[in-house]
């Protein structure tokens, strides 16, 4: 049997890499400009322009280092309703802020980098990731986390409790943000379609699949709230 030859052909592939090659040759060839300059001249200024970098980072460092300094640490943020003076780094975010400094553990941390939803907060009433947001950004603005939604005598938000009544929460760890995502909703659109509330809470995923629980406690929440306003204007 014809053994598989692992030379690949280079009148079938301009370019590609001879056996007595090294193995960039080939790339090299297809280089634009790549005339008669040699390996060790291409190497050369690989080295020269890493070396640009590093010094363009060196030189440049001081004065990114003293714009950050400039920045206040001390910082009061209000949250949930009480200012909280805080000390945060110029590159914090409100995650961390929130989680570490001010032991609001409610909002969980699951990618870190605005993928997930487990984070979201409302900031000035609409849902954002907390943790892509910077702690320095929210210092004019009005911070609600899970642990803020609740009334002052313990009766829970409308979303939470048709949260409990529909079984949404499985082990539970998206549940704070998914409950943010839901009353930021209600609070822009209190009478929803299904798929508006499924649009809407599509940026915040759950690795137990309770999907569908949560938007029939959206609905179920929506619709206590449509009952509610009746009532009152009903007299
Ligand atoms: S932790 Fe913020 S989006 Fe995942
Ligand atoms: S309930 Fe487990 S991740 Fe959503």
């Amino acid at each position: 049997m014809a053994e598989r030859s692992s030379t690949i052909d280079p009148s079938a592939h301009p370019g590609a890499p001879r056996a007595d090659d090294a193995p960039w040759e080939g790339l090299l060839a297809n280089l634009p400009g790549r005339g008669n300059v040699s390996r060790r001249q291409f190497i050369k200024g690989v080295i020269a322009t890493g070396a640009s970098v590093s010094a363009f980072a060196y030189f440049a460092g001081p004065a990114a280092t003293s714009a950050r300094a400039s920045v206040p640490r001390l910082v009061s943020i209000n949250v949930n309703g009480q200012t909280r003076r805080v000390d945060v780094l110029p590159q914090e975010t409100l995650a961390m802020t929130l989680r570490y400094k001010l032991g609001l553990t409610g909002t969980k941390l699951g990618c870190d980098r605005a993928e997930c939803g487990a984070c979201t907060v409302m900031i000035d009433g609409v849902a954002h990731y907390s943790c892509s947001t910077l702690t320095q950004r929210v210092r004019a603005r009005e911070v609600v986390t899970v642990e803020g939604l609740e009334s002052a005598d313990g009766t829970l938000h409308p979303v939470q409790q048709a949260f409990i009544d529909e079984l949404g929460p499985q082990c539970g760890f998206c549940t704070p943000g998914q409950v943010m995502a839901a009353a930021a909703l209600l609070e822009a659109n209190p009478n929803p379609t299904r798929e508006e509330a499924r649009r809407a809470m599509s940026g915040n995923l759950c690795r137990c699949g309770a999907y569908d629980h949560y938007l029939n406690g959206v609905m179920r929440a929506a619709a206590n709230g449509q009952a509610v306003a009746e009532e009152v204007s009903n007299g």
